[in-house]
């Protein structure tokens, strides 16, 4: 007998089925224009060779992670960021800054999709989910982890 089985690749669009914050939310704080350069630096710059990501990258917070950071635009070692607090890290495989993918993170510890008290996620440009923030921060936190001194958050101790 031939049992043919038809399989979709769904992308997805639909909120993640946790009481967190969902990626569609997600999505919407971190490609709001209103959000903060990392040290008032809005040109991209080289990511450090032990990112995962490509190449370049600049680094946005929301007003409230900047509520946490000192003169030279860095936590103090230690330091840890108030609930709502938005990293989004946008990457580009060139200088010139295409953008090609948002990396995020949104501090909220109680969310039932939280990695390390955040919730974190990977969109393409236009918004679509490259990892789901259900996943936990599965993949992303392995890395992460190895800076909590600094909240989990690995650019303080690069740039
Ligand atoms: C192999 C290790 C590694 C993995 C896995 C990893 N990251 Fe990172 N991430 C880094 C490093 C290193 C930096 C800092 C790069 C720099 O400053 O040049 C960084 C920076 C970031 C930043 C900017 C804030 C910060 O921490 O500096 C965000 C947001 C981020 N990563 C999100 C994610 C997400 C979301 C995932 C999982 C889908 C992930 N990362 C997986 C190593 C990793």
């Amino acid at each position: 007998m031939l049992i043919v089985t038809k399989t979709t690749c769904k992308r997805i669009t639909a909120a993640d089925p946790t009481t967190g914050i969902t990626y569609k939310v997600l999505f919407e704080l971190a490609s709001y224009s209103g959000l903060f350069y990392y040290q008032n630096n809005a040109s991209y710059i080289a990511s450090d060779p032990s990112c995962p990501h490509d190449k370049f990258m600049r680094v946005n917070v929301n007003a409230k992670a900047s509520s946490a950071l000192v003169s030279d635009g860095k936590l103090p070692p230690s330091g840890n960021f108030p609930d709502s607090s938005l990293i989004v890290k946008e990457i580009s495989s060139a200088q010139a800054g295409s953008l090609k993918l948002y990396a995020v993170m949104y501090k909220m510890p109680k969310a039932s999709n939280a990695g390390s008290g955040w919730v974190w996620a990977e969109y393409k440009s236009g918004g679509s989910a490259q990892t789901a923030a259900k996943d936990k921060g599965a993949k992303c936190i392995i890395c992460h982890n190895t800076s909590k001194q600094r909240d989990v958050v690995k650019i303080f101790d690069l740039h």
